[in-house]
This record gives structure tokens, sequence and C-alpha cells, in this order.
């Protein structure tokens, strides 16, 4: 089961590189917006987080869970995936919208790493 674990763990970098690497890839636009990258990313991180919280819980691995870190974390990105599938309809550009995710992203990195 630890091998199911740590490769959901993998699946939830690569889901934070897509959100974050959509987000940075128009730092330079004048056009900024919610772009495919980044409503797939949030989609990755909401699935595999809650996999791998499944997973820890269930006492197949040895992972001690702070679960207020995993709420707050939970709660920011839905708000990410709100925010990713209402800009996604909308005409660039969505300045706002785009530094809101790029924000909230960072954001659950920083609680992930340092909580
Ligand atoms: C934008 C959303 C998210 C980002 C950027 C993010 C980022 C991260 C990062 C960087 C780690 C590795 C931390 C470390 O090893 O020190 C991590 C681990 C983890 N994440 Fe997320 N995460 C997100 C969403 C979620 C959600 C929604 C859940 C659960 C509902 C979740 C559950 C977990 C769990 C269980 C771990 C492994 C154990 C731990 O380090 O707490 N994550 N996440």
């Amino acid at each position: 089961m630890i091998f199911l674990y740590n490769l959901i763990l993998v699946l939830h970098f690569v889901g934070l590189a897509s959100l974050l690497g959509g987000v940075i890839v128009q730092a330079k636009s004048s056009d900024k917006g919610v772009n495919p990258a980044m409503l797939h990313g949030a989609l990755t991180q909401l699935v595999t987080g809650v996999l791998l919280v499944g997973i820890a819980e269930s006492g197949a691995v040895d992972e001690e869970l702070n679960m207020t870190k995993i709420a707050v974390k939970l709660v920011v990105v839905l708000i990410i995936t709100v925010l990713a599938f209402v800009g996604r309809k909308k005409p660039m550009p969505q300045t706002g919208m785009w530094a809101a995710i790029g924000a909230l992203t960072l954001l659950n990195v920083v609680l992930a790493v340092f909580w």
C-alpha cells in the first residue's frame, strides 16, 4: 500500500505542477485567465488529496495527518476549483481570477510545507 500512497503523492505533485505551471506560463501575457492546465491541475489536487487522506486514514500506511491543515487545504482547493470552472467560460483577460488562483495555489504549498 505504501507504493500506491507514494504513487498518488507523485500525481499530487504533477497536479501542483500543472496548476502552478498554468499560472506561471501566462505571467507575461496581457491576456491572462484560466487555461486547461489550471483547471485539470485543480481537479487533480482535489482527487489525489482525498485519495491520500483515505489511504492514510485506513491505517494501511504509517502516516499521521494534521486534519486541521488538510481541512484548510481542502477549502482552499475547492475555492480554486470553483474559480477555475467559472473563469474558463469567461472571455480573457481575467487577470484578477488568474492572480487569485495563483495566490491560493501558493498558499496551499506554503500550508503543506510549513504547517
Ligand atoms: C492546490 C492544492 C494543493 C496543493 C498545492 C498541495 C500541495 C501539497 C504538497 C506540496 C505536499 C507535500 C508536502 C510535504 O511532503 O512536505 C502535499 C502533501 C499532501 N497533501 Fe496536498 N496540496 C493540495 C491539495 C490537497 C488536498 C485538497 C488534500 C486533501 C483533501 C491534500 C492532501 C495532502 C496529503 C494527505 C499530503 C501528504 C501528507 C502531508 O504532507 O500532509 N492536498 N500537498
